[in-house]
């Protein structure tokens, strides 16, 4: 297995290109199945759960070509199957994004029960409430969930999300697009991500309004054609080099942000003393302006502080001056990374899902173990300031949500290797 070897290093300085947003491309990915021509999605990841996206799509029926660079083409003249395969599901929660799409084009859609992971149980009660609110009639065996529409096809309704779930809200989205009539989505998610898909869709012909708020309206159309789509820059990778930044005191340049999708990281880093240059597509982090300070941060759906940037945002408070405290409210598990960084010599207690965290730790280098993709950035981050060396192992969990992770720290003069164990 491979491993990252992670060297204090000094202030990070330079610039770094954000790439496309993992969870923006993997919906606008399952969205293709919705249309009959040709879609084009540009500034595609190169990320493991973006191959594995393409492997199930293509089981599915889809032909998709990398016709250069970051450009996916992708054309479901017919669907083939209606059944995801259980090896990619096991592999990839995100593949229960197919259902949505499937049920609306084909009335039909067998997946196997994405199972939880680190962070979480993470159900999928709100994606099926929301698909026999169209009308499907759900089997749910041991190990899978089948949905086929009643003979008269979907018919819209207005259905309440007990959570503003973000995979619920683009699999319902993605269910109601052919459906009679209109659907509403109340309490939807309001993410970026969601956005960025209802573009998409509304590029191939639906008819979607009040994405980005917590009322989605779906009218049913007939069909979907052809779009071209460029994916959102990724925020939370962006947060991520934002953090890295600050935790070692460097002046970075982040370039292809948008500065709106990440209004809580910089407000809170602005309150910790990190100066922080916002322009239309980039900014300017400067950690090495003077003494940092603590700050309480609480995770909440969009627009509150992101769940995913929790972890590496910890990681930067053992090193400020005074104690923080971190809520957790999205996940029931979020906190694997505390025991990691405490191997390192960080001071956190965790009652439930609050965080005490002590500052100004003397981290050290030592052997750690990435839990989920969040937590492993976050280990990088301390080991990035850690005395001596950090050995982190199970850096699939990493390698599957950040293009060119080594490669873009290096460039920032982080001393980072991968090598295989
Ligand atoms: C998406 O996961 C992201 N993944 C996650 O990013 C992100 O952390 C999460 O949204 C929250 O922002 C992708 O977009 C591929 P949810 P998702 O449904 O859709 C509960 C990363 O690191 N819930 O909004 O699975 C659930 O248990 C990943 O990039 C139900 O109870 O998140 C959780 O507690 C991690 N029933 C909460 O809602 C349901 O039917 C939020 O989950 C669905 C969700």
């Amino acid at each position: 297995m491979a491993k990252y070897i992670v060297k204090q290093s000094g202030p990070l300085k330079g610039e770094v290109h954000i790439s496309g947003a993992k969870n923006a491309v993997l919906p606008l990915m399952a969205a293709t199945l919705l249309s009959e021509e040709k879609c084009v999605i540009r500034d595609v990841p190169h990320l493991r759960d973006v191959a594995l996206m393409k492997e199930l799509l293509s089981s599915l029926g889809s032909k998709i070509e990398e016709t250069e660079e970051h450009v996916l083409s992708i054309n479901t003249e017919d669907i083939v199957s209606t059944e995801a395969d259980f090896e990619i599901v096991n592999k990839m929660r995100a593949s229960i994004l197919v259902m949505g799409p499937l049920l609306a084009r084909k009335g039909r859609a067998r997946v196997p029960h994405p199972g939880g992971c680190a962070i979480g149980a993470r159900p999928i009660d709100l994606h099926l409430k929301g698909f026999e609110a169209l009308g499907a009639i759900l089997t749910v065996g041991d190990d899978y969930v089948e949905a086929v529409a009643g003979g008269q096809g979907l018919v819209g309704d207005t259905i309440y999300l007990d959570f503003p779930s973000v995979g619920a809200t683009e699999n319902i989205m993605m269910a109601a697009v052919f459906a009679e009539g209109t659907t509403y989505i109340e309490n939807a998610a309001e993410e970026p991500e969601i956005v960025d898909l209802a573009n998409f869709m509304n590029k191939m012909g639906a008819k979607i309004k009040g994405a980005g708020t917590d009322t989605i309206k779906i009218e049913g159309v007939k069909s979907l054609g052809s779009a071209n789509h460029t994916v959102i820059p990724d925020r939370i990778e962006a947060g991520t080099f934002m953090l890295a930044a600050a935790i070692t005191r460097g002046n970075v340049h982040i370039n292809n942000v948008l500065p709106d999708h990440l209004k809580p990281v910089i407000a809170k880093l602005r309150e910790c003393g990190v100066r922080i240059e916002v322009g239309d597509e980039d900014m300017i982090v400067r950690g090495n302006l003077g003494p940092q300070y603590a700050t309480d941060i609480k995770t909440l759906p969009y627009p509150g502080f992101p769940t995913d940037i929790q972890s590496p945002f910890m990681a930067y408070l053992t090193t400020v001056e005074g104690s923080s405290t971190v809520i957790e409210t999205v996940f029931e598990n979020r906190f694997m990374h505390v025991s990691q960084l405490g191997k390192m010599g960080a001071i956190i207690e965790t009652a439930g899902n609050k965080a005490s965290v002590k500052g100004n730790a003397k981290l050290r280098g030592c052997q750690v173990m990435a839990t989920d993709l969040r937590a492993g950035a976050a280990l990088v981050l301390a080991g990035l300031v850690a005395e001596g060396t950090t050995e982190i192992s199970e850096i699939y969990h990493i390698e599957r949500g950040y293009e060119y992770f080594i490669e873009k720290f290096a460039a920032l003069g982080a001393e980072i290797e991968r090598v295989e164990d």
